[in-house]
């Protein structure tokens, strides 16, 4: 039987890059999607037509409490079982402190850091039962904040502790790491140019990473057998020159 994956938000960008790494690693995947229904089918489509019944689709909106307990259940019954979960779902936006609204924390929140815990805590007993594993997809502003940003910066800092965290009490059946991707794929809200060339003028290997290098990380380390509660940024260097 092969090994099953769920990756949250895989519809698209990063989420669905990192489906298809995995998937073509051999694992059988679990694509979540919210509202992009359409990008997930076609996916699923893809999948499956390279290899019959390896991709199935569940759609679950991460702020509702009983949709991330129902995925996990629907996600093991997929194919019965799940041997890892990649947290990559997020929402990203600036939340000025003076603007900044209450829903506004609770959707940043939420999604990056409750779901993912919530998410984590149900499909616990499925992992250890597996010796399987987790990725978090956090940022390299959880521990160096982006400014304007401060809320999607707590959220993450909030999923980078839970790496630690669930990785000591998780192991030794469940390996728990986090991801930290610098500049990967541009925001698909406006971001002028002036934007992009001072992001792009802080990194020392001068461009941004692909989807690819972060799938290819989350391969390696739900394949490693001895690395646990370790984070990786995977960002040209960035972090070194904050
Ligand atoms: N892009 C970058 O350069 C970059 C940089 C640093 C960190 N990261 C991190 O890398 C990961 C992937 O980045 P990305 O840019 O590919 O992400 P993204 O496109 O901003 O979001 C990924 C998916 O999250 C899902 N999502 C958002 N709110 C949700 C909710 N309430 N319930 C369920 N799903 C929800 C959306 O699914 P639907 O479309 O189906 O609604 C969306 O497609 C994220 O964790 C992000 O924080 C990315």
């Amino acid at each position: 039987m092969r090994r099953s994956v769920l990756v949250t938000g895989a519809s698209r960008r990063i989420g669905a890059e990192i489906a298809c790494t995995l998937h073509a690693a051999g694992y059988n995947v679990v694509i979540h999607f919210r509202e992009s229904s359409g990008p997930a089918r076609v996916l699923e489509d893809e999948l499956n037509g390279r290899r019959p019944d390896s991709a199935r689709i569940l759609q679950a909106d991460l702020l509702q409490t009983a949709d991330v307990a129902g995925l996990a259940e629907r996600a093991v019954s997929a194919w019965g079982r799940i041997d890892a979960l990649v947290n990559n779902a997020s929402a990203f936006y600036p939340t000025p402190i003076a603007k900044v609204s209450e829903a506004q924390w609770d959707e940043l929140i939420n999604c990056n850091m409750k779901a993912p815990f919530f998410l984590s805590r149900a499909l616990a007993p499925e992992l250890m039962q597996r010796l399987g594993s987790i990725v978090n997809i956090v940022d390299i502003h959880a521990l160096r904040p982006r400014e304007g940003f401060s809320v999607y910066s707590l959220s993450k800092a909030g999923l980078a502790a839970m790496t630690q965290s669930l990785a000591r009490e998780l192991a030794p059946s469940v390996r728990v790491n986090g991801v930290a991707p610098g500049a990967i794929l541009w925001p698909e809200a406006e971001m002028d140019g002036a934007e992009r060339e001072q992001i792009l003028s802080r990194i020392p290997l001068q461009k941004t990473g692909q989807a690819r290098d972060i799938a290819q990380t989350v391969l390696f380390l739900l394949g490693s057998d001895y690395i646990t509660g370790q984070m990786l940024s995977v960002d040209g260097g960035r972090s070194l020159c904050f």
